[in-house]
């Protein structure tokens, strides 16, 4: 980790769709960076932020590592990952839903008593379900989960569900909404503690209401 306290404060994003939103919410608080084709670094205009462009469930491992000290995603990635990070805001845009999913013709039964899902969430889905005394079998996938039902993998899968147009191009449904999933900025402790002062004057500007 930096210990310098001058230079920009690193922060994560993650890529993929959380980026474009990140960036419109930065530029309405007159923050404003360009990321280019490929490139994972970059910079603010004021030379304020590094900015480091990684993949989404990967993020967490650059924050507690203090390669970025600062990093945006969601509650579902921070709570696979078990780091414990300060929660600095809570972003509005970007909330998804994390839920149970199945095919539309799917009753809902359990297979001799057990739920089997697939899913990249997996302590989520296994804290949730065992927190309620519900015995399930997990498959653990790494992306196009909705495969699973439609080709007999699992009955169900966990998932996050947005517009739910991944769900209904695949015949599939939302079976019961599990949890809200809420976008944060957080912080490495330890860097917290040490930039705290402007990292606290980012924060500040960021939950400005008015332009600039
Ligand atoms: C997420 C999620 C669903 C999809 C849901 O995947 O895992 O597949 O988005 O969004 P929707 O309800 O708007 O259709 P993501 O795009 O992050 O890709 P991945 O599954 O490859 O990680």
């Amino acid at each position: 980790m930096s210990v310098s306290d001058n230079g920009p404060l690193t922060l994560a994003l993650p890529k993929g769709r959380l980026l474009l939103q990140v960036q419109e919410f930065f530029e309405s608080r007159g923050i404003r960076f360009a990321v280019e084709d490929r490139k994972l670094v970059a910079y603010d205009e004021e030379g304020l932020l590094k900015l480091i462009l990684v993949k989404n469930s990967d993020l967490p491992v650059y924050v507690n590592h203090g390669i970025a000290g600062l990093g945006i995603c969601g509650e579902d990635v921070l709570y696979e990952s078990g780091n414990s990070f300060y929660r600095l805001l809570q972003f509005e845009f970007g909330s998804t839903r994390m839920c149970l999913a199945g095919r539309k013709e799917q009753k809902p039964e359990t297979d001799g008593g057990r739920l089997s899902v697939a899913t990249k969430f997996t302590r989520f889905a296994r804290d949730y379900f065992h927190g309620r005394g519900i015995p399930v079998e997990i498959i653990r996938l790494n992306g196009s989960v909705e495969l699973a039902p439609v080709l007999g993998l699992a009955p169900y899968i966990v998932d996050l569900v947005e517009t739910g147009s991944t769900l209904s191009a695949n015949n599939l449904e939302v079976k019961k909404e599990l949890a809200q999933i809420r976008i944060f900025l957080v912080a490495n402790p330890a860097y917290y503690k040490f930039h705290f002062r402007r990292i606290d004057a980012l924060v500040n500007r960021l939950q400005r209401t008015d332009n600039g």
